[in-house]
């Protein structure tokens, strides 16, 4: 072996390592781009995926059926957390009252014959009018009904006047 040809030899596996090096290093940026674009494919698929079988959130209820009429005895207050609201019997009938303080719409807790609200400290009497402020409008009440089965039926989407009172007579 002559001189130059031990010199090749030395060079040339180097040359080679080297040639491979680039080789990998074009071989891994060529997968990485691959991944990179099948991942992307598959977030856009799961987007579009979760984009048709989108269904709107169920909106709250906002008709309650509740016990029959005679179940609530004169100067009754029943809470009615699922629905936001109070149901009172007074001498003149049954009427329900938004629990949503006419404020910023916290809710207000019964006491001492009163309505108050937690947050800023309103207070209304039984019929929803304000004794206190910073609550300005008294608290809405709502319309109740009757159902074929002599049940109470409140809908917490139809204001009424204050006045207006469930009897057993129509
Ligand atoms: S939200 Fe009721 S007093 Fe402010």
């Amino acid at each position: 072996m002559t001189e130059h040809s031990v010199r090749v030899s030395r060079i040339l596996p180097t040359a080679v390592k080297k040639e491979a090096a680039v080789n990998s290093s074009v071989v891994s940026r060529r997968s990485i781009l691959r991944l990179s674009l099948a991942l992307s494919g598959l977030m856009t698929l799961t987007g579009l995926l979760r984009f048709l079988g989108y269904q709107p959130t169920p909106t709250a209820p906002v008709r309650f059926t509740l016990d029959l009429l005679g179940d609530y005895p004169a100067g009754s207050v029943t809470p009615l957390p699922q629905a936001k609201a109070w149901l009172m019997r007074d001498e003149a009938g049954l009427y329900a009252v938004s629990a949503v303080c006419t404020h910023l719409g916290c809710t207000v807790n019964h006491k001492d014959a009163a309505f108050e609200c937690p947050c800023h400290d309103s207070r209304y009497d039984l019929a929803g009018n304000v004794l206190r402020g910073p609550a300005r409008q008294p608290l809405n009440h709502l319309e109740l009904s009757l159902s074929p089965e002599g049940q109470v039926v409140l809908d917490t989407s139809v204001v009424v006047p204050s006045s207006q009172r469930l009897t057993s007579s129509p």
